[in-house]
């Protein structure tokens, strides 16, 4: 089964009222983790590699990893670039077999957004690949870089029209509220949900995409606690409010800190419990099977979509 761009995915998704998971990669216990659970729940799936995750693991294991998985599952997957910080990353990925990309322009002024995010357009679309492009901007950590609340700012509906006919993006990431990392809110959660709203007024049938939307599951914090960690009023997005904005115009959740939590918990219970073991299978498997539920759960009662593959 080809790796395929998110079109048509994407399509189907805002017609049916779900969203697809984007869920970030970094290894192959990752990888084989959310393809079991996809696969398990017939889904179609996003693949997303940071700029840290191809330091980290090497952009040829990974889509090497990424093609075996594809290959042994037979689902539609696609593999994208998740916050490709400039056009260089960008035309690597897609010279590299990504099928999309995101340029994150969004520190940018408009003007600057508009510009780099066409030049990603122009060489994407000539390659057969899609863009994502982001208004506004979250707070919270990504790599190497940490936007505090402050420097945060709300997605303006009325830039978002000229920004897509000027960039000629295929989707467009915006901020709501949520923040990417394990601390999203301080006090209650709330998502502007009158902005997510008015941008899908002014854009008909377009796929909006939404980052920083772990939910932060209490139990793997708990579980993280419990077993020597220390992850102090940590808090996500409620489920009901993804749920929500999957029957709206979002046809795209990013995933990655209740990957991490589920992966990282999993391991110190089982240090926890078997102090003596020493063979990275016999922890990695078990981490694997945790990360596994979670994209089944994520699936099932979040975005929608199982048995839409
Ligand atoms: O939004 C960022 C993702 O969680 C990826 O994180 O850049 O640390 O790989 P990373
Ligand atoms: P979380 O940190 O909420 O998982 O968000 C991940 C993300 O937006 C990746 O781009
Ligand atoms: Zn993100």
């Amino acid at each position: 089964m080809p790796l395929v761009t998110s079109t048509e995915m994407f399509k189907k998704a805002y017609e049916g009222g779900y969203a697809i998971g984007a869920f970030n990669v970094n290894n192959m216990e990752i990888i084989q983790g959310i393809v079991e659970g996809a696969t398990m729940e017939k889904s179609p799936l996003i693949l997303q590699v940071s700029a840290g995750a191809r330091r980290y693991a090497n952009h040829t294991y990974l889509m090497k990893l990424i093609e075996a998985a594809v290959e042994t599952s037979g689902l539609d997957v696609v593999v994208h670039l998740d916050h490709g910080p400039d056009f260089e990353t960008c035309k690597s990925c897609i010279d590299g077999g990504f099928t999309s990309v995101m340029i994150d322009g969004s520190h940018l002024p408009f003007d600057e957004n508009v510009k780099l995010t066409k030049q990603v357009v122009e060489y994407a679309h000539d390659h057969g690949v899609v863009v994502e492009g982001e208004l506004g901007r979250l707070a919270g950590v990504e790599d190497d870089v940490k936007v505090s609340a402050e420097d945060s700012s709300y997605t303006r509906p009325e830039e978002v029209e000229e920004f897509v006919s000027r960039t000629g993006v295929d989707s467009l990431a915006i901020a709501i509220g949520t923040s990417h990392g394990a601390f999203k809110f301080k006090g209650e959660p709330q998502l502007r949900f009158d902005i997510l709203e008015e941008v899908g007024k002014r854009l008909p049938n377009f796929p909006i995409v939404l980052h920083g939307a772990s939910s932060v599951i209490p139990e793997y914090v708990d579980m993280i606690n419990a077993n020597g960690g220390k992850l102090d009023n940590a808090k996500g997005v409620p489920e009901d409010m993804l749920r929500k904005a999957a029957s709206m115009a979002v046809c795209k959740i990013n995933i990655d800190s209740d990957l991490r939590l589920a992966f990282t918990g999993t391991i110190r219970k089982h240090f926890s419990e078997h102090p003596d073991h020493f063979d990275p299978r016999q922890y990695l498997s078990e981490a694997r099977t945790a990360l596994r539920d979670m994209v089944r759960h994520k699936i099932v009662h979040v975005l929608g979509c199982d048995n839409k593959a």
